[in-house]
């Protein structure tokens, strides 16, 4: 029997291994993790992470072919390959700090792996890293004496999240890198069979693994670009009466362009696509290519304009004070049908209202509990609210921070009636019916389209 162990059970770790067992009942799969509450809560009912059918894939596996463990060494000594997928966030320190991705998890990883590895193991990066970073890897691994040989792909994760298990059982493509050796292929080849359990043979990619690495950077990063085009967009539709949801369906049905990702919004929040573009940034300024890393690093920087663009908005519109005016924030996660809020643009948002003086009243159907550890800092001055209306409730002005699907059934009529007069709504997801809100008498701003007012 195949053996595999994962090191790291977060978000991309404990969903992709989880479908792996489900789908190879003849695979026994091992997840280990340092954090010991993780773990725990993966063999509960209430699992670590929210996404929507997770549960019962997790359900189907759990004690049949899926572990889940802190025995972090023994999992590794049994394995026939390694997946790595432990976080790879920005460095916050030393040389490249702000930019470059913090590779210390990984490396550890590594170390761990070589220290205690009796046979010889495939070791999959799962992890986004940078273009290159096998090669450090394989050197950590090979150094010293130890007889033992390591072969290293890259098998970067594309999934999304608030629709992980079905990109994961459905993948437009999986995508794995491989050195053009004969172990090098035969490794490729032990990978893809367990992939083609389950997904057709044409839509697994095979490359060389840097171009592999390189290719999970290049994705985000393009990804990530098309937000922050539309979004430049949108700043140009207000000051010009262009609406630019008909300006995004329009060049969305050139086949050439396509119709994805072209949805304006406050900005671009989770955890990666911030983090990959500034490594795609450093990987391009420490190759001496200036040109590329600038045309990247605006990609970032028009998501930041656009942020507080949003909140300077509703300052203007409410008459340029919010000191004191209560103000409901729907939605805090980064991103419908996640608990997820790493680097949600609701932080910013929320930030920039208290230091306005607001009194800010946040609601999410999922994401309570992580705003809090988001803004540890201001839990006296912000109120938490499950319950939209309540939230809403004398409120100023309500702020559609997230396109949870339940702010579209809310009964606006109702949370008019409780607020305070003139009511602002502003849509920063464009997912209202503004037209009908307006008819109830609120003032509707929305991204790209501007402020519908009743005062003059
Ligand atoms: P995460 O923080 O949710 O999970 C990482 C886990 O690794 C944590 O539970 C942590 O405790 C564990 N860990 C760290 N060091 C360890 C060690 N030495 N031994 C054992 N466990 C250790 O991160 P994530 O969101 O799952 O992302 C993991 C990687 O996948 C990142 O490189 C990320 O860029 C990439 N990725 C993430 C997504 C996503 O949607 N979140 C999608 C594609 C790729
Ligand atoms: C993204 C990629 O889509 C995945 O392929 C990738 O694997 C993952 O990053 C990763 O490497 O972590 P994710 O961040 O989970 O996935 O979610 P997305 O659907 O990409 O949304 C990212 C952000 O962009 C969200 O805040 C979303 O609201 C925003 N967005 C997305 C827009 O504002 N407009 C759009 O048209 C699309």
């Amino acid at each position: 029997m195949t053996k595999i162990c994962c090191i790291g059970a977060g978000y991309v770790g404990g969903p992709t291994m989880a479908m792996i067992a489900k789908k190879c009942p003849d695979v026994q799969v091992t997840v280990v993790d340092i954090n010991a509450s993780r773990i725990a809560a993966w063999q509960t009912d209430d699992l670590p992470i929210y996404e929507p059918g997770l549960d019962e894939v997790v359900k189907e596996a759990l004690g049949r072919n899926l572990f889940f463990s802190t025995e972090v060494d023994q999992a590794i000594i049994d394995a026939d390959i390694v997946f790595v997928s432990v976080n790879t966030p920005t460095k916050t320190f030393g040389e490249g700090a702000g930019f470059a991705s913090d590779l210390q998890y990984w490396e550890l990883c590594a170390r761990r792996i070589k220290e205690v590895s009796t046979t010889d193991k495939i070791i999959v990066e799962k992890s986004t890293l940078p273009v290159r970073t096998a090669e450090a890897m394989e050197r950590v691994l090979h150094s010293g004496d130890n007889p033992v040989h390591f072969e290293v792909l890259s098998n970067p994760e594309f999934l999304a999240e608030g629709t992980a298990i079905a990109d994961l059982e459905n993948p437009d493509r999986v995508l794995i890198g491989g050195h053009e050796t004969p172990s090098g292929q035969k490794a490729l080849q032990t990978l893809v069979d367990i992939y083609a359990t389950w997904i057709p043979r044409e839509r697994i990619l095979t490359a060389n693994v840097w171009s592999a690495e390189l290719s999970k950077l290049t994705a985000n990063a393009f990804l990530a670009q098309r937000v922050s085009s539309i979004n430049a967009i949108s700043a140009l539709c207000e000051a010009t009466e262009a609406d630019v949801g008909e300006v995004a369906h329009s060049i969305g049905t050139d086949s050439r362009i396509g119709s994805r990702f072209l949805k304006a919004s406050i900005g671009f929040g989770g955890s990666c696509f911030k983090k990959d573009i500034l490594n795609l940034v450093y990987l391009c300024e420490s190759y001496g290519l200036q040109e590329p890393a600038d045309y990247w690093r605006q990609v970032v920087i028009m998501n930041e304009y656009q942020e507080t663009r949003f909140v300077t908005n509703m300052l203007h519109n409410m008459f340029n004070t919010i000191a004191g005016k209560r103000i409901a924030i729907f939605g805090f996660a980064f991103k419908a049908d996640t608990g997820d809020t790493r680097e949600s643009p609701a932080i910013k948002v929320c930030r920039k209202l208290v230091g306005e003086h607001a009194k800010v009243v946040v609601s999410d159907p999922k994401a309570i509990e992580n705003a809090k550890l988001e803004m540890p800092d201001l839990l006296d001055q912000i109120d938490f609210e499950k319950d939209p209306y309540a939230a809403a409730e004398g409120a100023h002005a309500v702020a559609i921070l997230t396109d949870w699907k339940e702010y579209k059934e809310l009964d606006y009529q109702r949370i008019y009636d409780s607020m305070a007069k003139p009511a602002f709504i502003f849509d920063g997801r464009n997912m209202l019916d503004h037209q009908a809100l307006f008819e109830i008498g609120f003032e509707v701003y929305s991204i790209g389209k501007g402020l519908k007012t009743h005062l003059k």
